[in-house]
């Protein structure tokens, strides 16, 4: 099929190189002259796995880019809108985009259209997308709007499309859905995995993957229900790993013994300094905002969020608690991007607490495998960036982890211990186990769980003082 998907941003260069890789004929669109540019010239602006093989595997082929809105509309039998539809001050989505998208659309059709909207929006949008283009006389019959959220989790987000564990289709009409179903028929019915270039299944997937046909409003809910849960569950835990603290209890092994009822699951329960990034916060809020709207007061949300924030000042003590004053203290911080496996650092908790360690005359010197370039714009020279993290740790007072890189996971820690001046690490992603910080030396602060005492042993500071034997 020819698909035009309009917004190649996170979620719109995704699909459309995987649509690509479905089989379907794909062109991308983007009003950013630069992101035109640069995915002209084959250069892929994000840090996604698998995405620059398959940008490069169907560049000029069956991915196509364009910035004429218009004329990927007329010859394009399903269009897909992925522009951005970030808050406004109050909270709410801003559907400006999509909005303006909706109206370049109804000027270009020229056949049965189908305009599915994949950027998450508030319930009832695809009824404006539909009164917008009637307004622009466009005849009633000869379009329908379809929604399709995406579940994309940066990082992973051409395997959650091309392995998802569910596919929602909102669509009003049968004709409608039909079309949906064969834009998504290589995955639905199988023949995408028997490809021999297909992308590798990853684990704890499950194929083919269920179509679920909704109407529009549920289908649009389902994705603000989805992420409000995901956030809803991560605060809970949250919440819980700070009761831990309180009574000396153990948050890892409370997440082991609820994770293993069926019910709840060990996934989404992993306690630290909030969550972030360009969908849940921003996804709350929206939610938020259109409930109250529709006359429903979603206090719950309030207390999701206010969790999220309260948990890194819990975190910002915790380094207080660990160094006494802040000032001129040398900060080792490991990650910045909103989390591993990714280069976004839209709504990091990692960069919000950077900032206010900044606050507090802290010297911050930082290191995140993707992230540097974007958290730099931010940053600029007031955080020292450095290409490792044993550089990071160098002379400093203690080390931060901010963000669950898996690399942070598997450091050397002889060699970090012998970098520190002191050897104290203050974990916000419970990457480490406590006693083996212990054991080697360090001590040992993290989240839910009881800090620990570092047994002596030779650091930088002992050597340094002469007191020990190199
Ligand atoms: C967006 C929404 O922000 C998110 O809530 C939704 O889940 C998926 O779509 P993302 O892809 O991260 O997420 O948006 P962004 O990175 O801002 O990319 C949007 C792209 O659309 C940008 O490249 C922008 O240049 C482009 N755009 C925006 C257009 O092509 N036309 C427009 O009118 C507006
Ligand atoms: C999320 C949803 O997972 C995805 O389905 C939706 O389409 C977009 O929003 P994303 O924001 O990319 O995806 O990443 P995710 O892996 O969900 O992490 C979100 C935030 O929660 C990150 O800051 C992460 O560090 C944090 N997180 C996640 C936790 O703190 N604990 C967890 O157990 C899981």
């Amino acid at each position: 099929m020819r698909i035009a998907v309009i917004g190649s941003g996170y979620v719109g260069l995704v699909a459309g190189a995987c649509l690509a890789d479905l089989g379907h004929d794909v062109i991308l669109v983007d009003n950013d002259r630069e992101k035109f540019a640069a995915l002209q010239a084959g250069q892929v602006p994000i840090h996604e796995k698998f995405l620059p093989e398959l940008v490069q595997r169907h560049r000029g082929g069956k991915l196509q880019f364009s910035d004429d809105i218009r004329e990927a509309v007329r010859v394009c039998e399903v269009i897909f809108i992925a522009v951005g539809t970030p808050p406004t001050e109050q909270g709410e989505a801003d559907l400006s985009y999509v909005e303006s998208v909706a109206r370049s659309i109804s000027g270009a059709i020229n056949r049965y259209k189908v305009v599915v909207e994949k950027s998450t929006v508030p319930v009832y949008t695809s009824d404006w997308i539909r009164k917008i283009i009637l307004r622009n006389a466009v005849p009633p019959d000869s379009f329908d709007v379809a929604s399709n959220p995406e579940f994309l989790r940066e990082g992973t987000a051409v395997t959650d499309f091309l392995y998802p564990d569910r596919i929602v289709v909102g669509a009003d009409s049968e004709r409608c859905a039909a079309v949906l179903r064969m834009v998504y028929a290589p995955l639905t019915d199988g023949s995408y995995y028997r490809q021999s270039d297909a992308i590798p299944q990853p684990d704890r997937t499950s194929v083919p993957p269920p179509l679920l046909i909704t109407s529009a409003k549920s289908a649009e809910l389902i994705k603000h229900a989805s992420n409000a849960f995901l956030a809803m569950k991560i605060s809970f835990i949250n919440a819980v790993a700070s009761i831990c603290e309180a009574v000396g209890g153990n948050v890892q092994q409370v997440c082991q013994g609820i994770g293993t009822d069926s019910r709840i699951g060990p996934r989404f329960l992993n306690p630290g300094i909030g969550y972030g990034g360009s969908c849940f916060p921003k996804d709350l809020m929206a939610f938020r905002s259109v409930a109250r709207e529709c006359g429903y007061e979603f206090r719950l949300l309030d207390e999701v969020m206010r969790i999220n924030e309260d948990q890194r000042q819990r975190f910002l003590r915790k380094v207080r608690s660990a160094l006494w004053t802040l000032r001129g203290k040398r900060l080792g911080v490991l990650g910045l991007a909103f989390k591993g496996g990714t280069d976004d650092i839209r709504e990091s908790p990692a960069i919000l607490l950077v900032q206010a360690l900044l606050q507090e005359g802290c010297q911050v010197v930082a290191y995140d495998p993707a992230a540097i370039g974007r958290a730099r714009e931010v940053l600029q020279s007031n955080v020292e960036f450095v290409g490792s993290a044993y550089d990071a740790a160098r002379d400093a007072d203690a080390l931060l982890i901010l963000t669950e890189w898996e690399e942070f996971s598997a450091l050397d820690l002889d060699r970090l211990r012998k970098q520190l001046k002191y050897p104290i690490v203050i974990d916000g992603r419970n990457l480490y186990d406590p006693e083996t910080m212990a054991r080697c030396g360090f001590t040992y602060y993290s989240v839910g769980r009881p800090a620990t005492a570092s047994e002596p042993q030779p650091g930088a500071a002992a050597a340094r003082s002469g007191k020990l034997k190199k």
